[in-house]
Parts: structure tokens; C-alpha cells; sequence
């Protein structure tokens, strides 16, 4: 029997996107929050070294800087009026997570402690600054935590491991969606007059990932299902850090505390490639230096880098590079200091590497962490659906599943949780808003009609192909062809691959035939997911030939503004995508080359 609910606003998703408009949408408006996950296990809690604001707490510091280096990140793809919101919106918005009661870090005198991150500069010596204001390296955890007690405190109301399966539209309008409550296998109807989705990432369609193992990109693909376009999708950032095989999340803060990348002959291999900025280059130079030094037969064993943290390594390269601390004295650094900035990734290391890495190197290779593509939206959440910025009136996107766009083709580090505070209370104040101004929508004849017919499918399938297969088989392609660098040979591999398992998917069974907590359905449904995400990625990495952020193209080596500097939009119509264009919004930012 499916039960209907009614609210004024639903969000989809309840990692730091979710909770931040959830807080911000209750105050206004009768809202829910619906969540596949219990809340606090969302992925917003793997984030760990920091969320970038120009508060200038141990060093000068400017939002315009922050926008400047947003920008060139984001290799000029990023639209400029939305990252300069972001950056000025960033420096309260921290303040905000401080007033929540978030424990940050803090300076001796009691301030908000701030340190380097990647492509994080002073704009005027071009030298690393303090920006990223940190909890240890578990800001992201504490963000989640603190965001979660404040929507319990404001009373907001969770509907937890309830998975959405669908949107509903009606006369051009959001309607609601429709949910499965896992625990029971039941659906739900929530008819709603705004929904948000804040539904995270996709970073396990790719073999080797930073990623939760819930990040299978539910909200694009149901978007794309009901005609939204996703923008932006070939642009997928590989951290450079990641646990060597089991790309779990190094975090860059190791290397802003003075951390130094080592190729097997133990040469900083990063003086070559970004002599300027070096070690803290941003992510898509420092993952493509680490292939080139594969490449060229520097990794060790063939197989991967080092990240070395030992005090005198660290004190080694402190030296050479005159780094000092913000008193004026020179920056030197004890194991016990190192120890108590990088608790959890010292853990990490002994726990799965053995390694302990104040005493040994850690051994990294890049690892699959960010959709700069999702949803495509406005500065003010606003889902858009084409390439003239039209409104699909009461849909919203925030966080990771959404394409503002502020990373354009490659994010900074720490920008991930300043998008997600950002965009995430707008988001919410946006949709309690306009749920104000509007009547319910009438709910569609049969509400659940193709949210059961998805399901209905996978339980009737052949049963000749296995899920596990296929999923093995789509994450290798895509990690070995839509990886760090790409070429038009290996993408035509992945678009023909990816279309050959859409096609074996169709004969998949799941062999849990039960209703309660039946997760092979959930997983399989959600590999659907993961490989219409994939078609659209690999289209769009074919079509673009040029070079830009993450993504690297080693037969169009060079960024190719006279015809690239457009967004990219992917419809998806059965087995066919139809691929569109929109340009990039310049305020104060002429494309540049990028020097680090
Ligand atoms: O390296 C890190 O701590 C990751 C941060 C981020 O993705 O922003």
C-alpha cells in the first residue's frame, strides 16, 4: 500500500548540502528530509582538511583572492558571477558553522586556525596562503555532526534510508518525488511543492575511488530520466592522493602542513612540473605530473608515488623553500605536531597500509573524488534546464549532484564544502520561498507508475548477466579509459563498452526476491544509475577535443578557448544522448594560461 505524505519542501539527500537547506528551509516551511543513508554516515564526513574562506585569521587574505584562484582552478570553465558569490558568501558562512558550535581548529590566540591548500594563493606573490579553516583532519565529519544536532535542536524532520527513485513533474512543474523505504520495501508518495536535491556524487562508477560506497549518483540519473540535462559531465577530478590500490583519501591538508610528493629515485618530481607552487599545485596538474612520472618509469614499483610527511623531510624542503610560520620564524615542524594536524590519516595509514607515516612515506596513487558536472543550476540552486537558464519551477540542486558552476573544469581543495555550505542554505531559503508563493501541484495519475517499472524490471530480468559483473567491468573501463588522461581511441572504448552493459543490465535478476532491507534491489538499481552516468561521461569526454582541468586529452593537449569555453549539457533519451552548449559567464576574469 503506498502511503502519500504532503510537505511544503522535500530534500533529497542529508550530507552537508541536505542539512545546511534543511536548516535554512525549516525555519520557513513544512520540510522533510529523506535520506538513503541514517544522516551522519554521509559522505560530507569523509572531507578532511579544511573548508576554504579568505577569513586572513593568520595572514593577509582577500575573498577576491579566493575568487581569483577559483577561477583559475577551474581552468576558466567556472562561472565567474556564481564563484564570486560563493568566495564572499564563504567568510560568514564559516562564521555560521563556528556559531553552530563547530570546533575548529584554533590559532594560539583562540581564531579559527587556517592552513595552505592547494592553488590556494596570495594573489600578489603567488606563494600559498592560509585559507583552509580546518577541524584536524576531520572537518568534514564535524561539519556533518554540527549541521545534524542543529536540524535536530530546530526540530526538521528526517525520513532516514528512504531511497528516491523518482521525480514527479506536473504541468511544468515539481510535484514531488517518490520514495522506497528501505526497512520495508514499501513506496511512498511525497507530493511537495519544492524539492532539493543535495544527493553527492558518482565517484564509484570509476575503479579506484575516494568515494563512499553510497556515491552512485542517484539524483543525476533521476534527473536525467525526466528530460533534465546533466551539465559539465566529462569534468571528474582525480585527487592525487589517494591510499595506493585503495584509493581512499590522503588528504591534501598533508602536504599544505608540508608534506612533499617523492618519485622512486626519492626527486621532488613537483619542482618540475610547477615550479612556482609546487607540491600544492592544484589537483588536475599534480594527478597528471604523477602519470607522466609513471609514465616515464619514476614510480615505485611501477605502480605508485610517495607522500612523504616525515619530520625531516618536511624541515628539509621547509628550509630549501625559506617557508616560515606566521610569526616570521622558520617552519619546522615535530612528529607529535604532525601527529595531532593529521590524526585520522595517520590511522588510516597504519590501519590499511602498516605504514606509520611520521616514520615511513605512504604510498599514493591518484584516486577518482569529485563531479565538478551535476544538475545544472543557478546561483540560487535554481534547477536549469537548458542553455538559455531556464527555470524548472520548484526544483532545486545543491552540493556535489549540482553544477552551479563554481568548479568549472577542476576544483580547488576545500571549495567542495564551501559549495556545499553556500549553495546548500540558498538552496533551502530558495525553495521555502517560492513553496510560499505557490499551490500543491496535482500529483500525476499514477504516481509511482515508473518507479515501479524499474523495479518491477529488475526483479523479472533473464537473469542471464550478474550486476557484479558488470559493475566490475564498467568501473575498469572507465578508470582505464575515462582516467586521468584520455584519447579519442580509449573513449570510443568506454562509450561502446558502457552501451554493450546498458544493453547486458537489461537481462539482470536480483536474486533477493524480499522486500525488507533487500540491498541487492537498492544496488542494482543503483549500478542502473552509475551506467547512464557513465554513457553521458564518456560522450562528452569524446566530443569535447581539447584539454581543460580534468580533463586531459593526450591527443588535443592544449586548452582551446576559441571553441571550448562553453559548458557542456547532456540529455539522455533511452540509449542515445544528445549533447548541448551554453557559455561560460566572465565578470572580472579574461582567460589565461594557467601557471602554478
Ligand atoms: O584533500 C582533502 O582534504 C580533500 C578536500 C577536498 O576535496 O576539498
Amino acid at each position: 500500500m503506498t502511503q502519500t505524505h504532503t510537505f511544503d519542501v522535500v530534500i533529497v539527500g542529508a550530507g552537508g548540502a541536505g542539512l545546511m537547506a534543511a536548516l535554512y528551509a525549516s525555519r520557513n516551511a513544512k520540510t522533510a528530509v529523506l535520506s538513503k543513508l541514517y544522516p551522519i554516515r554521509s559522505h560530507t564526513g569523509a572531507a578532511q582538511g579544511g573548508i576554504g574562506a579568505a577569513l586572513g585569521n593568520l595572514e593577509e587574505d582577500h575573498w577576491e583572492w579566493h575568487a581569483f584562484d577559483t577561477v583559475k582552478g577551474s581552468d576558466y570553465l567556472g562561472d565567474q558571477d556564481a564563484i564570486e558569490f560563493m568566495c564572499r558568501e564563504a567568510v560568514q558562512s564559516v562564521y555560521d558553522l563556528e556559531h553552530f558550535g563547530l570546533p575548529f581548529s584554533r590559532t594560539p590566540d583562540g581564531r579559527i586556525a587556517q592552513r595552505p591548500f592547494g592553488g590556494h594563493t596570495n594573489n600578489v606573490t603567488g606563494k600559498p596562503v592560509r585559507r583552509s579553516c580546518y577541524a584536524a583532519d576531520r572537518t568534514g565529519h564535524m561539519i556533518l555532526q554540527t549541521l545534524f544536532q542543529q536540524c535536530i535542536k530546530n526540530n526538521t524532520l528526517f525520513f532516514d534510508e528512504y531511497q528516491v527513485l523518482d521525480l514527479l513533474i506536473e504541468n511544468g512543474r515539481t510535484a514531488g518525488v517518490v520514495a522506497v523505504e528501505i526497512a520495508t520495501g514499501e513506496m511512498h508518495v511525497f507530493q511537495a511543492k519544492a524539492v532539493v536535491f543535495a544527493t553527492g556524487g558518482h565517484g564509484r562508477v570509476w575503479e579506484i575511488t575516494s568515494n563512499a560506497y553510497s556515491y552512485t549518483g542517484d539524483g543525476v540519473a533521476v534527473a536525467l530520466r525526466r528530460g533534465i540535462p546533466a551539465e559539465d559531465m566529462e569534468f571528474f577530478q582525480f585527487h592525487p592522493t589517494g591510499i595506493y590500490k585503495l584509493g581512499i583519501l590522503i588528504t591534501e591538508a598533508v602536504r599544505g602542513e608540508g608534506g612533499i610528493l617523492l618519485n622512486k629515485d626519492g626527486e621532488r618530481f613537483m619542482e618540475r612540473y610547477a615550479p612556482h607552487i609546487k607540491d600544492l599545485a592544484s589537483r588536475d596538474v599534480i594527478s597528471r605530473s604523477i602519470y607522466l612520472e609513471m609514465k616515464a618509469g619514476k614510480g615505485v614499483n611501477n605502480s605508485y608515488m610517495l607522500l612523504d610527511v616525515r619530520p625531516e623531510t618536511v624541515n628539509k624542503y621547509a628550509e630549501l623553500d625559506g617557508r616560515t610560520r606566521p610569526d616570521g620564524t622558520p617552519y619546522r615542524v615535530t612528529a607529535q605536531e604532525i601527529l595531532s594536524k593529521i590524526p585520522d590519516i595517520t590511522d588510516f595509514c597504519v590501519t590499511y597500509l602498516g605504514v606509520d607515516p611520521v616514520q615511513q612515506p605512504i604510498p599514493i596513487q591518484p584516486t577518482a573524488h569529485y563531479a565538478m558536472g551535476g544538475i545544472p543550476t543557478n546561483k540560487l540552486g535554481e534547477v536549469v534546464i537548458d542553455d538559455q537558464g531556464t527555470v524548472l519551477p520548484g526544483l532545486y540542486a545543491a552540493g556535489e549532484c549540482a553544477c552551479v558552476s563554481v568548479h568549472g573544469a577542476n576544483r580547488l581543495g576545500t571549495n567542495s564544502l564551501v559549495d556545499l555550505i553556500v549553495f546548500g542554505k540558498h538552496a533551502g531559503i530558495q525553495a521555502a520561498e517560492y513553496a510560499a508563493g505557490v499551490d500543491f501541484q496535482p500529483l500525476p495519475q499514477d504516481p509511482t507508475g515508473l518507479a515501479r517499472q524499474q523495479i518491477e524490471k529488475l526483479y523479472a530480468g533473464s537473469g542471464k548477466e550478474k550486476a557484479v559483473t558488470i559493475g566490475r567491468e564498467l568501473k575498469k573501463v572507465m578508470f582505464d579509459d575515462v582516467g586521468v588522461f584520455r584519447t579519442a581511441e580509449g573513449l570510443r572504448t568506454a562509450v561502446e563498452k558502457v552501451k554493450e552493459l546498458r544493453e547486458r543490465f537489461q537481462q539482470v535478476r536480483v536474486s533477493d526476491t524480499g522486500k525488507i532491507f533487500n540491498m541487492d534491489l537498492l544496488n542494482t538499481w543503483e549500478l542502473g544509475n552509475m551506467l547512464d552516468l557513465a554513457l553521458v561521461t564518456a560522450i562528452a569526454a569524446e566530443a569535447r577535443t581539447e584539454s581543460r582541468g580534468g580533463h586531459a586529452r593526450e591527443d588535443f593537449p592544449v586548452r582551446d578557448d576559441a571553441n571550448w569555453l562553453k559548458h557542456s549539457l547532456a540529455w539522455m533519451d533511452g540509449a542515445s544522448v544528445r549533447l548541448g552548449y551554453k557559455p561560460v559567464v566572465i565578470t572580472n576574469y579574461a582567460p589565461k594560461e594557467r601557471v602554478y
